[in-house]
Formats: C-alpha cells, structure tokens, sequence
C-alpha cells in the first residue's frame, strides 16, 4: 500500500544566522579536481532565451561554457537573481502539468516566485536548452528514483523537453502501476524516460498491515536495495537518485532481517536510531548495490535532500508556505535536521564516488539544498491539492511548475555535459 509524501511534511523553522557557514562544508562538486575557474563570465545576453526556437545555441557560447566545465566549477554555490524574461513554459505550452503542481491554475495569484534565475558565483549556469539535452540523450534512457519530489523533477523536464518534443506514454506497456511508475519514449530520439517509485530506496513493509497511515510503522530492510529500481539498473544510462521526507515517519530497521533499532517507534525495548540513521544506512545501501552491479555503467546522480519550508505550523497543524519570493543572503538557516539528512547522504555519497573513480563508474551530486533552501516561494502552499482525494492542502514539500525546480534540470544537464565532456577527453 502507498501513502503520500506530503502526509509525513516536515518543519522549518526560520532563524537569522548564516546559511553558508553550515552547508558548505567544502565540497567541491565535480569528481576530478581541476583548478576552479577563475573566469568569471557575465554575458547572460548572448545564451540562448528560453522564448527562442529550440535550436542549439550559438557554437561560440557552447564552446566557451564547455571550456568553464572542463575547468571545474561550482554551481550550486551562488545566488538567485531577477529574471524579467520569467519561465520556460506555463500550462498552455506544457500539457502534461499535474494539478497538484499546477499552482497557478490552482489559484495562486502571484507571480515574483517565476521571475528568479540561480546564478553561481564562480561560473555561468546555462539556459536548459532542450536541443542539446536530446542530443545527449538519443538511443539512452533515464530514471528518476525516489519519492514524488523526484517525479515533480521528472515532470518538470517533461515540459522543459515539450519545446522539441512530445513522448508517447508507454507506462502501461511496461507496468500495472501506472500511478507510481511512469515511462515515456521519445520516439524521434529513441530516448526513454522513467520515474521509478521508490521512496526509501531500500526495501520496505508496513508492519502493522492492517493499520495504514502516515504515522503507522513501517520495516525497512536498510541492507536490502527496493527492487522497484534495482532490477532494473542495467537498462538505464543516467540514473538520479533522491528520497528525503518519508524518512521522518516511524521506523522499524532491520539488517540480515533482524530488527537493529527504529525511529519514532515507541518501544523501550528497542534502540532509538534516529532519522538520519536509516537514512544514511539507506544511501550507503543504494550506492553499494550500484558499485558491485556486474554490468552497470550508468552515469549515478545523487539529488541532494529538498528542503520544505512550512512556517506557523506543521503540515497537519495549519503550517503553510506563504511567502511570495526567495529569502535574501543570512536570512535563513537549515533546520538541524535538514542538515542531519543533508550531510549524512553527502558523507555517504563521497566515499562512493571515491569508489566509483576506482572503478571507472560516474557519481555526480546535484547539490541542490542551498539553492533550493532560498526558495519557500516556489512551493503550493495553499494552492496545493491532495492527490488522492478532491481537496486542497497546504503542501510546502513539493514545488510549483513551472518554477524554481525547474532549475535542477539546468544542473542536470550541466553535469550531463560535464561528464560527456570529461569522458570523452579521458578516451583520447
Ligand atoms: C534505441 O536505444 C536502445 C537503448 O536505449 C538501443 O538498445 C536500441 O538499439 C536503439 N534503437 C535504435 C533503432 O537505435
Ligand atoms: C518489544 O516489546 C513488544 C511488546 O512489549 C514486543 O511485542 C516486541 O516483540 C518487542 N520487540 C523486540 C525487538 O524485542
Ligand atoms: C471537487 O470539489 C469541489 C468543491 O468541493 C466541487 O465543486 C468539484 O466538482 C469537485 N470535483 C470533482 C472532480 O469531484
């Protein structure tokens, strides 16, 4: 049985001190250390705008991001800065927006929350430009795993690629379960797109089979990867993993099947692990899996924990995300536990990717909890809607389309030219 995200919605609560001092912890993004960019290139006016046709983009502009790529640069570290040119589409352009993340045809009246574009402090982010995304896609596939926030990143490429191209929905070909698992093939590119549900990446029971809710227990085999993506790993070429909010629900963890402790159980017998725990073990899990895949060679993405951002309140208690544009510079820190999450998969990922590079495998992170920590606008706040039933709900975990979420498949596709363009020099 499934249960929504947005019923386990997390609080943050809003201080003063500086953000920067606690995420960035030195991490420098890319897998091979390259001295970082000392160029700073400001010539936003000569990419390619989003309301142009979809053709490449000039080589020149092309070429000169490709040579800030191969230098190295950070990306995640920057800022959001007004963009009067506003979003890519809206739902007359893209069909295939859900209304759960439809804000303005739920309602939402303002519209600041369109009008920012993240910009890094050492280096240019380039427009999405869905020409050059098909081009490194053709005769490949992708997979989105996790929970609905990763779907909501999946469906935001869907429109961003409707520039260029529109799939055929083949997700009853492949699966009964066409709620959670979704699969659409780009035809004319022989590009397959996926969104596998796995909101724990591990292995996961409810315990108390016949009590369903979001506060009823759940088992997780923290040492067992969910097969919903691990059968499957062979067929893809760039995988994005991400989870995050589910963790926080009550918890029984078993390792060789047995029972190591929990969280949120209220047993005294049982040993307290805590969130991060299953979380941690859960990433360690997935990328362990992915290391000793006889066969695979995908291009592993790690999305970073998305931050929610409700205020007054929790999710089930009136809390709600009113706020109509980005938080300035100090304005607002990582909740203690958001940091928990966020480091320990970062911890994780990092002694992967060591790994990886011993092995010739690609691990990326796409860092995007400080960029998308600025942004308790882009959420639906009220004008979100419950997925399974008629009625709207204050939903501050997933994110408007179009909207700030929009943003990561710009990273995606950075690190998708990164590592084209830095597997393709390793082969000369
Ligand atoms: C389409 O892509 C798949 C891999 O995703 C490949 O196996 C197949 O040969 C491709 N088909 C054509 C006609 O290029
Ligand atoms: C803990 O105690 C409960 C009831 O007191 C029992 O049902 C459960 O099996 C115990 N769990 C463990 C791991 O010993
Ligand atoms: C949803 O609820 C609203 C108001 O309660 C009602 O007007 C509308 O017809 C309902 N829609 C569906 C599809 O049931």
């Amino acid at each position: 049985m499934k249960i929504r995200a947005n019923e386990i919605l997390h609080h943050v609560q809003l201080t003063s001190s500086s953000l920067k001092r606690i995420l960035l912890i030195p991490i420098f993004l890319f897998l091979i250390l390259i001295p970082l960019s000392f160029i700073k290139n400001s010539d936003h006016q000569s990419l390619p705008s989003p309301s142009s046709s979809s053709e490449m983009g000039k080589t020149s502009d092309l070429k000169r991001t490709s040579n800030e790529m191969m230098r190295g640069c950070d990306v995640f570290s920057g800022k959001w800065v007004p963009n009067p040119r506003g979003p890519y589409y809206n739902d007359r352009t893209c069909h295939s927006i859900i209304d759960q993340q439809n804000c303005i045809k739920s309602g939402r009246p303002d519209r600041e929350y369109l009008k920012w574009r993240w910009t890094p402090d050492e280096c240019e982010l380039p427009l999405f430009n869905a020409a050059l995304f098909m081009k490194l896609v053709r005769g490949k596939s992708m997979a989105f795993v996790g929970d609905s926030v990763a779907r909501n990143q999946m469906e935001s490429l869907l429109c961003l690629l409707s520039r260029v191209s529109h799939p055929e929905d083949i997700s009853l070909k492949l699966t009964a379960d066409t709620r959670y698992f979704r699969r659409y093939f780009y035809a004319k590119y022989n590009f397959t797109l996926t969104v596998l549900w796995a909101p724990y990446l591990v292995t996961t029971r409810d315990a108390e089979s016949t009590v369903h809710s979001y506060n009823s227990l759940m088992n997780l085999h923290l040492d067992e990867p969910d097969k919903a993506w691990a059968n499957e790993m062979k067929n893809f070429h760039y995988v994005i993993f991400s989870a995050g909010h589910w963790f926080f629900r009550p918890t029984m963890y078993y390792e060789k099947g047995h029972i190591v402790g929990c969280t949120s159980c209220n047993m005294n017998n049982v040993t307290d692990l805590t969130s991060y725990y299953g979380y941690k073990m859960a990433f360690r899990t997935v990328f362990r899996a992915l290391l000793n895949l006889e066969g695979y060679k995908g291009v592993t993405i790690l999305r970073t924990f998305s931050p929610s951002h409700f205020e007054n309140g929790l999710w089930n208690t009136g809390g709600s995300c009113p706020r109509t544009r980005p938080f300035k510079e100090g304005e607002v820190k990582l909740e203690w536990y958001a940091q928990e999450m966020y480091l320990s998969q970062v911890v994780e990922f990092r002694a992967a990717q060591r790994e990886a590079r011993r092995k010739g495998l690609r691990f990326w992170l796409m860092d995007i909890t400080e960029p998308m920590l600025m942004r308790p606008d882009g959420h639906p706040s009220k004008y979100g809607r419950s997925r399974d039933q008629n009625m709207t709900v204050n939903d501050c975990v997933h994110w408007c389309l179009p909207g700030p979420v929009d943003t990561w498949n710009e990273f995606l596709l950075y690190i998708m030219r990164v590592d084209s363009l830095r597997s393709s020099s390793s082969m000369l």
